[in-house]
This record gives C-alpha cells, structure tokens and sequence, in this order.
C-alpha cells in the first residue's frame, strides 16, 4: 500500500504546489486524484515515483519509505502513462512497448513477445505492430502508451490525464479497458483527471483536491455523490447529483411485473385479461415489439408499426436504477422494459416501482430503513424522483 503522509511540495520559487497531504492509496485499486488546474496532482503524482522530492512528509510504500529506496528500481516497478502516450517516434509500435522489457534486459525475441501480448490486452490490433506512432489515431497511441506502462508487469500504473486527449466516444473506450485490465491483473492504479464523471467512473476512491494542493475530499465515489464534505465539493460535482448517485445501486432486486406483457400472436381472450392502461407486446421469442393501449389491440391482428416504441430496455442484475430510472422516463408509457442478456423480456417496473426501489436503496445505503417520514433528510434530488413517480 502506499501511504502518503503529510506530505507538502514547495518549488524553490515558493509556490506550494501540495499542502499536508495524507492519503491512504488502497492496493489493487484505482485511486483517483481530481481537481482544477493547477491544484497540485501532478506535483502529487510524481512524488509517488520520485519524479518529484516532497518538501516535507513522508511517502511509504508497504510501510518503506520511498526516500530510502534505489529510484531506478522504484520506478521500474511503477508503470507511468501521460496525456498523448509521450510515444518514441522514431520507434515502431511493438519497440514502443518492448521498451523496459529490452531495457531490463529480457533479451529481444521474449521482449517483442511480451509486447504482442500487451497489444492484444490493451485492444490493439496485431496488424499495427509495424507501424510507427503517427501512423496511429490518438485513442491507438494512447493504448500503446498504457502496454508499454504495462510491459514489465509493474505493480503500480500512475496515469496523468491519460485519456483527456480524444473524443469522448474513443475516451469512454479506453476507460472500460482499463476497468477491464484492472479487473483482469489487478494492479494499484493512481489516476490523475481534471473530470469529475470520469473520476467517479474509474475510481474505487476519488481524492478531490482544491488549488493550493490541499485535500477537499477523500472517499469512494457514490459518498462523494451522497455526501459532499463542502460547497467546493459540490461545485466540482456539477448538477444532477442525485441521479448520478443511482448508477451506484444495482436494478437486481426492483419488483418487477409480467402482467402487462403478452405475445403478439396472443389470442382475444388473453388480450382481455390483463387490467393494465398499456400492454407490451412482444414478438413470439419474446422480445419487446412495443406498447399499446390494450383496445388498439386486435387478435390476430397485430402489426408492429402500430405499437408504442419501448424505449431503451435494462437488463436487471447488469443495469444500475440510473438506467432502469432512464428507461421509465423515455418510455411514452412510463414503464420501463426489463430484458435478459439475449434481449428477451422478464417484466416490466413502473416509475412508482422504480421510486420505491430508489428509496429503499437509499435507506440501506444510508443505514436506515426507507419509509414514511424519513423523506426530509433524503438528498433533495433523489427524494424528489420518488414523489414525483405517478
Ligand atoms: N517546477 C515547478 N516550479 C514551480 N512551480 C511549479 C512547478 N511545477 C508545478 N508548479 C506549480 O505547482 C502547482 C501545481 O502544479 P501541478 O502541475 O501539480 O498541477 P495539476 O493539478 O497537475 O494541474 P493541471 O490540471 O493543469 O495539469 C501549480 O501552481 C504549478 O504552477
Ligand atoms: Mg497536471
């Protein structure tokens, strides 16, 4: 684990670029450090591998300080990527990688192996081996940027702003790989971000900083979410708290309901049985076709161009409620479709249903029993989901 305790950077112009700073960076986790330019997370970052000397504190490393550790060693066993992947141009991309392997002395055959299997982990595909740095989009080089801070298996990756460089469609990319890599290798990841969203993305916990390099914040992101320490906090966070806060409770355990749901070669009398204002209608596989009010339906009769659309339909145990909530809220009926991996219906929740989902998840997560009468000292936002339900 790494320790940081106290620790103050003051350049030799003065500035003081991180002020007492005490963080606990857990283990086989990604920790993320965010917060305005200039706040000081790059002065923090690099103190972490002795880019940086701290002016004052100490850095530990499973309980050793840093200072007393060889830096060649310390930065070997800690992989750093930048913004723009800081690439060897003149280098193609499979010597890119190979880079520390070659440097530690693996001999080339091993290191070029170990580079093809980084590029297949980071997404890369073989074919681009041979190319050289320009010849690659962003998103590309900044993969190659992370296998090659991968290459000598280090157990510490320190990530400065690495994906702030590409579009958000190719950024949201690379943050579930790197999800997924943390998942698969579990390493002890710091990233560094000044975005707030993708800080709540990645982080298992997030370090809110504010300029002068002082700690506003340190906790996992949905108790950022829940509980901002100060105005500055929720500043950062930017509007809609509440609902982003749901994206942190799972839809496994929402009530929901097959009554409304019927095939689209029903019969007459099955058509008529339900008491519900809409019907889904599914195809005979039972996957949703779309709403109708149940007297537009007609037995035998049924054509899909009629129907309501569905909206976007969730799948229960993978969605969060954000995304059941999301469902609701698009759809013409305000019943949001519930779907199983292969697309096929399970049931359909309500808004009413999905509010009280809400309130319950917010008990628990509050340590309370969600009920009558404990509205008052709910989040104003998330409470205002649940009154606002039909
Ligand atoms: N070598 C240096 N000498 C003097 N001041 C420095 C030096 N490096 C950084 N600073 C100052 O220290 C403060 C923190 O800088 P740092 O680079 O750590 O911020 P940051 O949070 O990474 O900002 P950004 O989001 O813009 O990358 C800033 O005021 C910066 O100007
Ligand atoms: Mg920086």
């Amino acid at each position: 684990m790494i320790r940081m305790d106290s620790v103050t950077k003051r350049y030799p112009d003065g500035t003081v670029a991180v002020d007492r700073l005490t963080l606990e960076i857990p283990d086989r986790s990604i920790t993320v450090l965010v917060g305005p330019s200039g706040c000081g997370k790059t002065t923090t970052l690099r103190m972490i591998n002795r880019m940086v000397e701290p002016t004052e504190g100490t850095i530990t490393l499973d309980g050793a300080d840093l200072q007393r550790q060889p830096v060649t060693a310390l930065r070997r066993s800690m992989g750093y990527v930048i913004q723009n992947a800081g690439l060897f141009q003149h280098r193609t991309i499979l010597d890119n990688i190979a880079t520390v392997p070659r440097m530690i002395g693996w001999g080339k055959q091993k290191s070029r192996e170990r580079a093809r299997e980084l590029m297949e982990r980071v997404g890369l595909d073989a074919s681009l081996a041979k190319r050289y740095p320009y010849q690659l989009s962003g998103g590309q080089q900044q993969r190659v940027g992370v296998a090659r801070a991968l290459a000598a298996d280090p157990p510490v990756l320190l990530m400065d702003e690495p994906f702030s460089a590409v579009d958000p469609v190719v950024r949201k990319g690379l943050q579930d790989e790197l999800l997924r890599i943390q998942d698969e290798l579990g390493k002890t990841i710091v990233f560094v971000t000044h975005d707030i969203d993708e800080a709540i993305k990645l982080g298992t916990m997030v370090a809110v900083m504010r300029t002068g390099g002082r700690l506003a914040q340190y906790a996992p992101p949905a108790e950022l979410l829940s509980d901002p320490a100060d105005d500055f906090v929720e500043d950062f966070l930017g509007a809609d708290r509440g609902i982003r806060r749901l994206s942190f409770f799972a839809s496994e355990g929402l009530q929901l309901t097959t009554a409304p749901v019927v095939r689209v070669d029903a019969t007459a009398e099955q058509l008529a049985a339900p008491d519900a204002p809409y019907l889904l209608v599914t195809d005979v596989e039972g996957r949703p076709l779309g709403w109708s009010e149940p007297r537009d339906l007609t037995a035998g009769d049924i054509a899909a161009e009629r129907l309501l659309p569905y909206g976007r339909p969730f799948v229960p145990g993978t969605d969060s409620l954000r995304a059941a909530l999301d469902c609701a809220v698009l759809s013409p009926t305000g019943w949001a479709v519930a779907v199983d991996g292969d697309g096929r219906v399970t049931g359909v929740a309500s808004q009413q249903t999905i509010g009280e989902a809400i309130r319950t998840a917010h008990g628990a997560a509050d340590g309370r029993t969600a009920g009558p009468g404990t509205d008052g000292d709910r989040p104003a936002g998330a409470a205002g989901i649940a009154k606002a339900a039909p």
